[in-house]
């Protein structure tokens, strides 16, 4: 099969240009190759490529810039994911794309399933579920995966932040009432990989009853606290670290422009049960990242 992938730089986009290498030839590209703000030409270059799957890891993700810059965002996360839907219909290719625990409000307080109400706090949880909204409506053979606090470790992720503050500071403060479910790119480029290989050289006809929303992050749900507890108790080069204490603090002691949901845990048991694939627990998955 023959892959197209959007945002190859990426923490999620890089994962996937090694997983899928077994897969087929992979075209590969990136802001610099292709300004995705510039929807004629996007839709130009999916016709010319004509690729089996189309998987978009690109995405405007400065969460609190998006504030300020709410059009850009928009073209990203919306307007150019419903333009990749509509070409990859054209095509009858099947398109994978990538959305957000930031679609809900954080307020109902267990895992969200694919059946609860979105309600972002922010422009860029707006602007991504818009992307949602706009790839379902184009009608075509698509999946859309909503994941979460993905971290990886060459990115600007918030487990990168963390070794990078142990090693400054004795003392951090971090805090816990915000709880998610912490998600290794390379798991998820892992996932999804062993997914299209499900689908045996026809990924369209695969496909195509089994296209929706669905939920896809580490399982189980943690606190920024106790997750950079044990990032730093696993923390292959700890001789490094110069952090004597964690201490917990609240969401509202660090104001930022976009706010955001506490409580965003995701429920990936819809996609377990529909690909029978195993999602692992955040917290093996972790202790595996940091090797
Ligand atoms: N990071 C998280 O915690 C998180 C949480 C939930 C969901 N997600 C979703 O998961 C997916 C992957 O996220 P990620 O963390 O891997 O993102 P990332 O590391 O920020 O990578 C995004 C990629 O998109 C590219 N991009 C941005 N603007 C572009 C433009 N105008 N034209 C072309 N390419 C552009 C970026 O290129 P440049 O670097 O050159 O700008 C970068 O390579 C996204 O859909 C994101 O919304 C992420």
């Amino acid at each position: 099969m023959r892959i197209l992938l959007f945002g190859k730089n990426g923490q999620l986009g890089s994962e996937l240009c090694r997983s899928l290498l077994s897969l087929g030839p992979i075209l590969a590209v990136d802001k610099d190759d292709l300004d995705l703000a510039d929807s004629d030409s996007l839709k130009k270059f999916i016709i010319d490529s004509a690729p089996d799957v189309i998987i978009n890891a690109s995405a405007y993700t400065a969460v609190d810039r998006a504030e300020s810059e709410p059009g850009l965002a928009y073209a990203i996360n919306a307007i150019a994911p419903g333009m990749m839907a509509r070409a990859a219909g054209d095509l009858d290719a099947v398109f994978i794309h990538f959305s957000t625990d930031y679609v809900f409000d954080g307020m109902k307080g267990s895992p969200y399933t694919e059946d609860d109400e979105p309600n972002p706090l922010n422009v860029y949880g707006r602007s991504k579920l818009e992307g949602e909204q706009l790839v379902m409506k184009a009608g075509g053979t698509a999946l859309v995966f909503r994941t979460s606090w993905v971290y990886s470790l060459t990115g600007d992720s918030f487990l990168t932040k963390t070794l990078a503050w142990a090693r400054q500071h004795e003392t951090l403060r971090i805090v816990e009432d915000q709880v998610g479910s912490p998600t290794w790119a390379r798991f998820l480029a892992g996932v999804t990989s062993a997914l299209l290989a499900r689908a045996d050289h026809a990924p369209f006809r695969y496909f195509a009853s089994r296209k929706g929303i669905y939920h896809l992050a580490g399982k189980g749900a943690v606190s920024r606290f106790e997750f950079t507890r044990q990032v730093l108790a696993l923390d292959p080069r700890r001789t490094e670290q110069r952090c004597k204490e964690i201490l917990p603090a609240r969401t509202d002691e660090f104001p930022t422009p976009a706010r955001r949901p506490l409580f965003s845990a995701l429920d990936c048991s819809r996609f377990e049960n529909t690909f029978g694939l195993f999602i692992a627990d955040w917290k093996e998955t972790l202790a595996l990242a940091l090797v």
